[in-house]
């Protein structure tokens, strides 16, 4: 093996075969977790990777061991034409799985020419379950067209859809019970994600999270046990902390009578920065080794100049090998990065 085709291992032995690519920062709707009220920057569309810069760069990326992907944004539907992005992706040799985090406001148009173009996976972003919570977390109206877009996900053949539930103290404890309904009526999982101090507005405080253990209690005592899949049970063994027995920073649930996933990503209470495997790539070309980091590499100027491929590479290798353990959400050195969610892309 070349020195080129050695694994993305960073000094803590953690294997990155995850990358997040973010196509845009722009976002139809404006999550008070993530964006400003109003006056958002935008970046401007020049400063965006074209596809076929991205393409590129997933292209070396793979022999570095890079086999997973995801888009995400802002919001990637609102970028035009994504299914042609897909479908260079999806083609590419070495890549096993192309998924999208959406917030559903667009699906029902574009699920049918996203499943065409190799997408599988798909996880809307959802936080309520009624028009009028659902307005207070997005600033937004959109809550049926989100519904329409799940239901047209399954209909053309997405497996799975998940939905991603931000839980908030005072907003998230009343669509605990209703999300445990909707996941055992529709077969869509649920996975509930822990706030996290990402937010524009600066605004996060620790007091502001419910905890996962909580929403377990709840959905436990209001509906029936929930206990950890098979997979989760596999791994707890080794790492009590977490599950994510399939490689990823989820631990799921089922209801005891096997009706109903639950997902848990406790970023807060419960971090599995150990277990990290994604790099990630903005909309502007930066890439950035933790969701929290503080400094990031410039490929654009490689992916959009004359650089070569070695030189990509290189890029990608130096951003691993500089990863830090973990976040420092819980200590008092935690600062929090200049770049909110909507431009790192979650
Ligand atoms: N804390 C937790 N999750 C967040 N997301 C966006 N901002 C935050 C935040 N501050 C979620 C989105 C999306 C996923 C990529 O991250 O809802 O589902
Ligand atoms: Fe990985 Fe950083 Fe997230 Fe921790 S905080 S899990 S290191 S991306």
């Amino acid at each position: 093996m070349s020195s080129s085709q050695l694994p993305l291992i960073d000094s803590f032995g953690r294997l990155h075969n995850n990358l997040r690519i973010s196509v845009t920062d722009r976002c139809n709707i404006r999550c008070f977790y993530c964006m400003p009220a109003e006056d958002v920057q935008f970046m401007d569309k020049s400063e965006l990777l074209t596809f076929e810069e991205i393409e590129r760069f997933v292209r070396v990326a793979v022999p570095l061991g890079i086999d997973k992907l995801r888009l995400t944004g802002g919001e990637p539907l609102v970028r035009r034409e994504l299914h042609t992005l897909v479908a260079k992706l999806a083609a590419i040799p070495g890549i096993k799985d192309v998924g999208l985090t959406t917030n559903g406001i667009f699906l029902a148009e574009q699920a049918a020419d996203l499943y065409a173009a190799g997408l599988r996976r798909i996880n809307v972003s959802l936080d309520a379950l009624t028009p009028e919570k659902f307005k207070q977390f997005t600033r937004r109206d959109g809550f049926e067209k989100v519904i329409e877009g799940i239901q047209a996900a399954r209909r053309v053949g997405f497996d799975p859809v998940k939905i991603n539930a931000v839980s908030v103290r005072g907003m998230t404890e009343d669509e605990v019970v209703p999300f445990g309904h909707f996941a055992r009526e529709t077969g869509v999982e649920v996975r509930f994600i822990e706030y996290m101090p990402l937010d524009a507005d600066n605004a996060w405080e620790r007091g502001k999270v419910l905890f996962a253990h909580e929403i377990i209690e709840k959905l436990s005592a209001e509906i029936m046990p929930l206990v950890p899949t098979v997979l989760h049970d596999r791994t707890a063994r080794e790492q009590p902390a977490h599950g994510g027995g399939h490689g990823g920073p989820a631990s799921d649930f089922v209801f005891e009578d096997g009706v109903g996933r639950i997902g848990f990503i406790a970023s807060i209470s419960q971090p599995f920065c150990m277990s990290c495997n994604r790099i990630r790539i903005t909309a502007d070309g930066k890439l950035r080794n933790c969701l929290f980091s503080l400094d990031e590499t410039d490929v654009r100027s490689l992916v959009r100049g004359d650089g070569t491929d070695d030189q990509i590479a290189s890029a990608i290798r130096s951003s691993v090998a500089a990863k830090k353990e973990g976040h420092e959400i819980n200590t008092a050195r935690f600062i929090q990065p200049a770049r909110p969610m909507y431009s790192i892309g979650g």
